[in-house]
């Protein structure tokens, strides 16, 4: 059984990955914050409670926005440290270009969807969900904010070699293996693990 490094995971379990996690794989999860019962308490800054080449994936979904923009050359370091060679990253973030159209129509605080922590405005995708924030949970908190060419310059920066960015309305999703693979693979994982195309807003991490 394969094994996925399940980074930043909040209460979501493996069952919220996309179509390519839901057979063969088991998974790790890694959390910040020790009240989601992570597998292990840690910090994306610095990963050395994960040790280097010992994982088929890590799964990232809304959690790079959360550190600062001089620490995400670290964080997607850490990401390719922990990956085996055959191994390979799925992320997704905010898309903070199409963000951008809101504000700019004025619609900062409007609900833009409704996420298991309630309405989510461009307000909280800027800086980070407000309630959770508010109740203390500063690690909540985004920090920085990506174009797909920011994630793909990041990943490029961090060494991972072959790369695929798709934009999804209100977010980017990308896949990076660590050691170049074909065209012909980079496709496929593509088509396995990350969402399908037509994805309607919400899918399949909640409703984004
Ligand atoms: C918006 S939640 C996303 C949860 C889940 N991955 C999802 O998509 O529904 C962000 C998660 O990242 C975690 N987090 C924030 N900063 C972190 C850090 N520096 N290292 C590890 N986890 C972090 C938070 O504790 C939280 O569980």
């Amino acid at each position: 059984m394969k094994e996925v490094l399940h980074v930043g995971c909040g209460k979501a379990t493996i069952k919220k990955m996309t179509a390519g996690f839901q057979q063969g794989w088991r998974e790790v999860r890694f959390d910040i914050n020790p009240n989601v019962n992570p597998d292990i308490v840690g910090t994306t800054v610095d990963m050395t409670g994960v040790a280097s080449e010992s994982v088929d994936a890590v799964y990232s979904s809304h959690n790079i926005e959360h550190v600062y923009a001089h620490q995400i050359g670290k964080v997607l370091s850490e990401f390719w440290r922990v990956l085996k060679s055959d191994g390979f990253l799925v992320v997704t973030c905010p898309n903070i270009q199409y963000v951008a159209e809101f504000i700019a129509k004025g619609q900062l605080d409007e609900p833009l969807y409704t996420s298991s922590a309630g309405p989510i405005s461009a307000l909280d995708i800027l800086y980070g969900h407000g309630k959770a924030i508010e109740n203390g949970e500063e690690y909540m908190a985004h920090r920085t904010a990506f174009t797909d060419s920011t994630l793909k310059k990041g990943l490029n920066a961090a060494r991972f070699a072959t790369i695929g960015v798709r934009k999804h309305r209100l977010d980017l999703w990308a896949i990076a293996t660590k050691t170049a693979v074909h065209s012909d693979v980079a496709r496929r994982l593509m088509n396995e693990y990350l969402p399908p195309r037509d994805m309607p807003a919400g899918a399949p991490e909640n409703s984004r």
